[in-house]
């Protein structure tokens, strides 16, 4: 939440930040600001998308080699130009950009109000940029040590950036909760809350921990804790390609990302289906296997389409492993006094690893002995760091707001988990043989079900003014249908539910006219009578029915507006390839109603804030 840049080098820094703040974008779109200094400090900022910041420079250029740049999902004080960042200290000598929510704010602005300082914004920011000037003016302090000085003040997450008009070789930066990775280039430094802004100028990045304060200049950089005490970095080195963060001809990333599914399940998978050997080989659960197997129970934590892929792995988890599962919303967990002992695992989910709810998680996790583990897709976050061990995704970077292949990849290696802890326990060694075919062949069956795509774009205009929609299905497919409703909502605005299809009865059939689209996902397994029945009820009711079936089923033709086949695998699989027609249909949805697909209102990628 927040994307923020920063760049100190030879070269013009304007159109480095720019081109990092879109990259940023999807982090939070409600204003966009640059500061950079040439002789004096020279801001710019403007309310809205990071294409009306460029509308503003280009009316009225900035130049030098030293900025900061920032692109706002609001959280104190409505979006407008005021409250966009960078924030100026009160003589204009330094600016400052910020993500993440300093919970003492109000006392702190309380404080400095009487000590004579004025404020042009509601912003927990601008509050932040006074406190380091004033600490700077009462102990004559230089910029960092203030900085340092200031932070020991402050509660709350901040990943900060900052520069001054009096220093054009020095940029500082912060963190405690909020992320920031630097990049190193020759001769010239680039600072981004995530790795997408650096790649096309370098792969050598140091990822900042939680109190860190760092200070940059041309010549070098150091990392000091707030006690100021110099710490040792440590620099990895990027795996991401430029393509990957670019939409190749698509019109949107949410479309890439769903025709992509294929390809990130097939490097979800790689190197970890052994077919020879007929087992799961799971690297970065080697270390902790033997307590993840002498588990009495496993809690899984998480928020939004992550949540809905714990849900499915706790249907797997029961099932292939046969170890009771509990999932909580990330948000909820650690507020609720949760029961956890050293028996207990943590599986937290997180396609950023980012997700202040869900670190939260991981931390009272921790704290309480449970042992952690990470299901993440972005390298090298900071919930992959802070877990005991964990598994990668390997989706590659996910763009789009709305999550498509982060919870197929999700989901995959939930499944991988559940085959490899049930290995030699719960699966006899044929069923094994039958399972781990049926999860490589599942690329191939998911780029059957993506030449729905055309079926399901002729289907949208039917819906294109619906006002509300329910998603049903029963066992695997009641998290896919919940996974399908968020994603209509969030992209289309259309109102939508996803429900157990037998809960029907105790309420949303109510709902039910001939204005009620429901999408029902009904494949032929063990209780496909009874969701046939559902249909039926629907049906009576004058409800207009699209159903997800598996292939050659036909009975449920004559009671829906329109039927969607895919391929058929073992039950447990099903999901990886049911929810692409429902993320398909919410995109063609979206897109016809007018809709910023990539970047739908009010949301932001990476909720970096509690
Ligand atoms: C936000 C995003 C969702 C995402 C959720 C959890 O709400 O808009 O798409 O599912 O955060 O994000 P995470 O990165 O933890 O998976």
């Amino acid at each position: 939440m927040c994307g923020i840049v920063g760049y100190i080098g030879p070269r013009e820094a304007t159109p480095i930040l720019l081109n990092g703040l879109q990259r940023l974008e999807y982090r939070g779109y409600d204003s966009a600001g640059i500061a950079v200094v040439n002789g004096a400090l020279h801001v710019r900022k403007k309310k809205g998308k990071v294409k009306e910041l460029a509308r503003l420079i280009a009316e009225s250029p900035v130049a030098g080699q030293l900025g900061i740049g920032h692109t706002r999902w609001a959280t104190h004080g409505a979006p407008d130009d005021v409250n966009a960042h960078p924030h100026m200290a009160g003589n204009l000598q330094f600016a400052m950009v910020h993500n993440g929510i300093i919970e003492n704010y109000a006392a702190l602005r309380e404080k400095l109000i009487r000590k004579g300082y004025q404020f042009t914004s509601q912003t927990d920011t601008e509050v932040l940029v006074k406190l380091i000037e004033d600490v700077k003016s009462t102990t004559q302090l230089s910029l960092d040590a203030a900085v340092m000085q200031a932070l020991t003040q402050v509660e709350g997450t901040y990943g900060i950036v900052l520069i001054s008009h009096e220093d054009p070789d020095l940029l500082i930066a912060a963190r405690n909760g909020s992320p920031l990775i630097l990049g190193i280039g020759q001769g010239e430094y680039f600072l981004a809350s995530d790795a997408s802004p650096l790649v096309e100028y370098t792969k050598q990045v140091v990822y900042l921990n939680d109190g860190d304060v760092l200070t940059v200049r041309r010549s070098g950089f150091e990392i000091k804790s707030l006690d100021n005490q110099l710490l040792k970095p440590e620099v990895h080195e990027l795996e991401m390609e430029l393509e990957a963060i670019e939409k190749s001809g698509y019109d949107h990333f949410m479309l890439k990302e769903i025709m992509e599914q294929p390809e990130s399940i097939r490097n979800c998978l790689r190197g970890r289906i052994r077919l020879e050997e007929n087992m799961i080989q799971l690297g970065g659960l080697s270390d902790v296997m033997d307590r993840l197997l002498a588990a009495k129970r496993i809690v899984i934590a998480a928020c939004g389409t992550s949540w809905h892929a714990g849900l499915v792995g706790e249907y797997l988890l029961e099932s292939l492993a046969g170890i009771p599962v509990e999932v909580e919303y990330a948000s909820e967990f650690r507020y609720r006094n949760p029961i956890l002992s050293k028996d207990d695992v943590v599986m937290v989910i997180s396609q950023s690893g980012e997700t202040a709810d869900t670190l939260a998680a991981v931390r009272e996790a921790k704290n309480r002995g449970a042992l952690t583990l990470g299901i993440c897709n972005a390298v090298g976050s900071t919930i992959a760091r802070e877990t005991d061990a964990g598994v990668y995704l390997h989706a590659g970077p996910e763009i789009g707001v709305a999550s498509t292949k982060a919870f197929t990849a999700q989901v995959t290696v939930l499944t991988m988990i559940a085959l490899r802890m049930g290995q030699g326990r719960t699966i006899t060694a044929a069923e094994m043989t039958t399972y781990l075919q049926e999860l490589a062949d599942i690329p191939e069956k998911v780029s059957e079900v993506l030449k729905l795509n055309n079926d399901i774009k002729a289907l949208a205009p039917m819906y294109r003014y619906a006002s509300n929609f329910l998603y049903m299905g029963r066992g695997y497919h009641f998290p896919v249908a919940l996974e399908g409703a968020l994603k209509l909502k969030e992209i289309s605005y259309i109102h939508a539910e996803g429900y157990p299809a037998a809960e029907m009865k105790h309420g949303p059939i109510a709902l039910i006219d001939e204005f009620m689209p429901v999408v029902m996902i009904a494949n032929r397994d063990a209780i496909y009578d009874k969701v046939v029945s559902n249909v039926e009820e629907i049906r009576a009711r004058k409800g207009s029915i699209v159903a997800i079936t598996d292939e050659g089923n036909h009975d449920l033709d004559r009671l829906c507006e329109k039927v969607f086949h895919v391929p058929h695998t073992v039950d447990f699989l099903m999901p990886l390839l049911t929810v692409i027609p429902l993320q398909l249909l919410s995109y063609h949805v979206a897109v016809l109603r007018g809709c910023n697909v990539d970047q739908p209102r009010n949301l932001a990628k990476s909720v970096t804030v509690e």
